[in-house]
């Protein structure tokens, strides 16, 4: 195994999108985001440097950061964020996984223009468990632009209680691609080699939407997602939420010409649906001109063939790729067994919620709806975020606050019909809090999340730090502890980092809580996330070293006076 540094510069950058200029911030200048490559095994030394004035903290999304939890770059969860000037450096090894993953900013909405790829290689480069072996690989972040600045945006939902305003483009490693409006040069294009095989490393860094993803004319055989291996399957289009990522095999088969790789949205709510970006964002894929098999050389200028992608509320098609995904669960591939035993049961629901708009006169309509602002909750606690000293050192110090912090409810305190007719508003004035779940070390999990199909009808990609999970099960409608878990896959079920909570339906995951230390679980819809659908377990040490959080780095940063933004 080695050690690879990084040097990561926080600091501002201009960028023109759709014929219009912003300052956003950048890590060394660039957007999308420098690669992190390792190999399974190795160390990883990420020097982060803040010259921006916002305050800032970046996270390695999906890395299981054992025994690391300093490391995991949660603002106000795992670390106080940083402040201008501030150096923080995240050491942590990459062990148990291999694949594709994200660091993104955990902050505010920073991490809509602040995210790059993280690339686990298997360790000493061993050959990858399938054939052929993939001649190179092509990074595809898929994200969504703003014309306007995104820290507003966010600002001004929260003030008014009302939605945010969407996104004018999808993006392909920065790039909107030809369909949008002043994009014909900002777009992404990758050459292949005829009779190659590609891996294309597909990462949803999106803010607020899940997206289909499809290359015209080619198949897409998916082998890794989230950075575990699947059994290998051959679809047309993967489904990612923000969060998920692929590993897919792409087999260029062609023998010449440009074919569009394209993302669009897909989304379950009705209502809006013209406020999200209709229109696919797009990069091309490109043959290498003639070979000595004498091919017609690509004419340049040549419009290249767009995929069919399934229709933005294809729900069915959604569906029929998660059900396609089967997880290996055998210790060749180095991962956590299925738990079959369970010694924590947990039942949270997840869902918008309303409460009073202060900010609304009285006899107006505002933002949000009818009198009320948006918010979001997990078993009706809309989560805050601690303001002055982190989740992790408040527990791994024993500060007399960690005990008001305890009490997350194990079922949710209103019970009704979840799934039923709108006017059910069981979970309608959230409690503003900050309050986590307390697990023994090895704890074997089962959470149950179940999605209240008030106000909206939209999945919530959840999302759990510090662990992969197993999604046994998943449904529409209400839950049933008695009916559902029979039917519950625990032989090969998709090991993950995130997974969507269904529209008016429930997700059942497993986990093994073997990672001492503070570890969010959170929708990862940005602005969800931003109205409070997240908390927080609380992994307590085992015995020995082992199983021991080690003392926090010198280099912490320190909590500064201010306030997080958030409306309470
Ligand atoms: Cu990708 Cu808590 O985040
Ligand atoms: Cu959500």
């Amino acid at each position: 195994a080695h050690t690879r540094f990084y040097d990561f510069q926080l600091g501002y950058l201009n960028v023109t999108r759709l014929n219009k200029t912003k300052t956003i911030v950048a890590v060394n200048g660039q957007f999308p985001g420098p690669a992190v490559y390792a190999n399974e095994g190795d160390r990883l030394v990420i020097k982060v440097t803040s010259n921006v004035k916002e305050n800032i903290s970046i996270h390695w999304h999906g890395v299981l950061q054992l025994l690391s939890n300093w490391a995991d770059g949660t603002a106000y969860i795992s670390q106080c964020p940083l402040g201008f000037g501030e150096t923080f450096t995240h050491r942590f090894r990459v062990t148990g996984q291999t694949g594709t993953i994200l660091w993104h900013a955990h902050i505010t909405w920073l991490r809509a223009t602040l995210y790059g790829p993280l690339i686990i290689h298997p360790q000493d480069n061993q050959p990858y468990p399938w054939d052929p072996q993939p001649v190179s690989s092509i990074p595809i972040l898929v994200g969504e632009w703003w014309t306007q600045d995104t820290e507003e945006i966010e600002r001004t939902a929260l003030r008014t209680g009302g939605a945010p305003t969407k996104s004018d483009a999808i993006t392909i490693n920065g790039m909107p691609g030809p369909l949008y409006n002043h994009s014909a040069d900002d777009v992404f294009r990758v050459k292949v080699t005829h009779g190659k095989t590609y891996y294309l490393r597909v990462i949803n860094a999106a803010l607020e939407i899940a997206v289909f993803f499809a290359v015209a004319n080619h198949s897409l055989t998916v082998v890794e997602l989230d950075a575990s291996y699947v059994k290998p399957f051959t679809v047309n289009t993967i489904m990612l939420t923000p969060g998920q990522t692929a590993d897919v095999l792409l087999h260029a088969n062609q023998s010449s010409g440009q074919f569009y790789m394209a993302a669009s949205a897909y989304s379950v709510v009705q209502y809006d649906l013209q406020q999200y970006p209709r229109i696919a964002g797009t990069g091309i894929l490109q043959y290498e001109l003639a070979d000595d098999r004498g091919l017609t050389p690509n004419i340049l200028g040549m419009v290249p063939t767009l995929p069919n992608l399934p229709g933005y509320n294809d729900s069915a098609y959604s569906d029929s790729f998660l059900a396609k995904i089967k997880s290996y669960n055998n210790s060749m591939y180095k991962v956590e067994q299925v738990p079959l035993v369970i010694n924590q049961e947990f039942f949270f629901t997840v869902g918008y919620a309303l409460e009073p708009n202060n900010s609304c006169p009285p006899l107006k309509v505002c933002k949000g709806y009818l009198h009320q602002r948006f918010s979001t909750a997990v078993n009706n606690i809309s989560f805050q975020n601690p303001t002055n000293i982190s989740l992790l050192e408040a527990f791994y110090f024993n500060k007399s606050i960690s005990e008001s912090f305890k009490g997350f409810p194990d079922t949710p305190v209103h019970k009704f019909n979840y799934t039923g007719p709108e006017d059910q508003l069981g979970n309608k004035a959230p409690v503003h809090s900050t309050k986590v779940s307390v697990l023994n070390f090895n704890d074997h999990v089962q959470l149950v999340l179940q999605d209240i199909s008030i106000l909206n009808f939209t999945i919530h990609p959840f999302h759990l730090h510090g662990h992969n999970f197993y999604v046994v099960g998943w449904g529409y409608g209400n839950y049933d502890s008695l009916l559902d878990p029979p039917y519950f896959n625990l032989e090969d079920p998709p090991l993950r980092n995130t997974a969507g909570v269904p529209s008016g339906g429930w997700l059942a995951i497993r986990f093994r809580a073997n990672n001492p230390g503070v570890w969010l679980l959170h929708c990862h819809f940005e602005m969800h996330l931003s109205w409070g659908m997240e908390m927080a377990f609380v992994v307590k040490n085992g015995v020995g070293v082992n199983q021991t959080l080690p003392p926090p780095p010198h280099d912490m940063p320190r909590c500064k006076k201010q306030k997080p933004k958030r409306h309470h």
